[in-house]
């Protein structure tokens, strides 16, 4: 056995492919989730992928006498810290929610952590912190948290500063940030993938429901962006990839804090995305131009050359490769695609 992980938000998108690699490479994991956007279905998913069912705490992360509980009665050698709430648009509505949730969540998970001697912590942040910058190709050192256009980024870029502090007065602790760009795509099993109990927000998850047909069309936030083709451009990572740069920055945990881009280092337009759908499912997906989405910036990718030097970590997967599994794992949802 290779170790004992907590993974908060592990019943969550990235966290439970997250968990199904640990497995398989030979770590032991337990799952704490309050299934506020998850189903606890997810971990008969990950037993039939793995043979493991992990030991699961519905528990919120808010609640820091159950969480003490939870490290009471066990030894964890590593927390990945997934767990938060992370619709952009509604942390603009409800900021304190969002405060309160992603930041005193934190808070109380490194309170315990110090309590009862865990002293490694991988955090998911996002490639939001960096805000507007003079280039769209981010850099682990470029400064952040200046031009955040959101109080959910915030909570991201709050929560890196408290890793730092929190890392400055114990040397012995090792934080772990990953900035990931824009995870897509579902495990190649069809079991598993993006399933949110809300209403969604991010392009992958509101595409996949127009061609299911749930949403009637696609609004394609502004084409007059200056972009060869006028639509925005993101760096979109295949959600495995991404799970798997969580092993090799376990792999590689030290003492003090350590920063990585999780991305493909490749930019893609949403009519890209749009096409290379259309092209997986052999339909064409009903889009709409309207206005630009307060906030949006024209062009974001990863420059994500220090995770290979340090890591050891690329991606292998494609947009098609993604494409491919999502459809997957809508036919084993049992979601048929609308007709024509
Ligand atoms: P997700 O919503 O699928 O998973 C997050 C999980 O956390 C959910 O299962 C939810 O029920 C749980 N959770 C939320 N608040 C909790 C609390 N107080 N106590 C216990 N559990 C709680 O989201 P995801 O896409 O898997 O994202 C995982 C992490 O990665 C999040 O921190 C998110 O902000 C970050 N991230 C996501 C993206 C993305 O586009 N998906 C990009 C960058 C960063
Ligand atoms: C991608 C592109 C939209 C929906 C957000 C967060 C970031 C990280 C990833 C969580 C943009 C366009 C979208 C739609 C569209 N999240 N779009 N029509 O904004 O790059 O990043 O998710 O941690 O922190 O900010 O991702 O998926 O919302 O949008 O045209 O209905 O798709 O304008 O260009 P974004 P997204």
């Amino acid at each position: 056995m290779k170790g004992k992980i907590l993974v908060t938000g592990g019943t969550g998108y990235i966290g439970s492919h997250t968990t199904v690699e640990l497995i398989e490479t030979g770590y032991e994991v337990e799952i704490l989730d309050n299934l506020y956007n998850s189903k606890e279905e997810v971990l008969d998913r990950i037993k039939e992928l793995t043979g493991v069912r992990p030991k699961f705490y519905n528990v919120d992360l808010r609640d820091a006498e159950a969480l003490e509980k939870v490290f009471a009665e066990n030894k964890y050698d590593a927390v990945i810290h997934f767990a938060g709430l992370k619709a952009v648009g509604e942390s603009c509505e409800q900021p304190l929610r969002y405060y309160e949730n992603n930041i005193g969540g934190t808070i109380n998970l490194l309170e315990c952590m110090q309590e009862y001697g865990c002293k490694k912590i991988i955090f998911s942040s996002s490639a939001t912190v960096y805000g507007e910058q003079d280039t769209p190709k981010c850099v682990e050192t470029m400064t952040t948290g200046q031009s955040i256009s959101n109080p959910y980024g915030e909570t991201k870029f709050m929560i890196e500063q408290i890793l730092k502090d929190t890392a400055k007065a114990d040397p012995e602790l090792s934080v772990t940030i990953l900035r990931y760009f824009n995870p897509i795509g579902a495990h190649k099993s069809g079991l598993l993938g993006e399933d949110p109990n809300d209403k969604p927000n991010n392009l992958m998850p509101i595409i996949m429901k127009v061609a299911t047909g749930e949403i009637p069309e696609l609004s394609v936030y502004g084409d007059d962006y200056p972009t060869p083709d006028g639509t925005c451009i993101r760096d979109y990572i295949h959600v495995v990839d991404l799970a798997k740069g969580h092993l090799a920055a376990l792999d590689h945990m030290t003492q003090g804090v350590q920063i990585y881009n999780l991305g493909t280092g490749e930019g893609h337009s949403v009519f890209e995305m749009v096409e290379a759908f259309d092209k997986a499912s052999g339909k064409k997906l009903p889009c709409q131009i309207v206005g630009r989405r307060a906030g949006d910036l024209a062009e974001l990718y990863a420059d994500p050359s220090l995770a290979y030097e340090k890591l050891g970590w690329e991606t292998k997967l494609t947009v098609e490769d993604a494409m491919n599994d999502t459809l997957n794992f809508l036919k084993h949802e049992g979601l048929t695609l609308r007709e024509d």
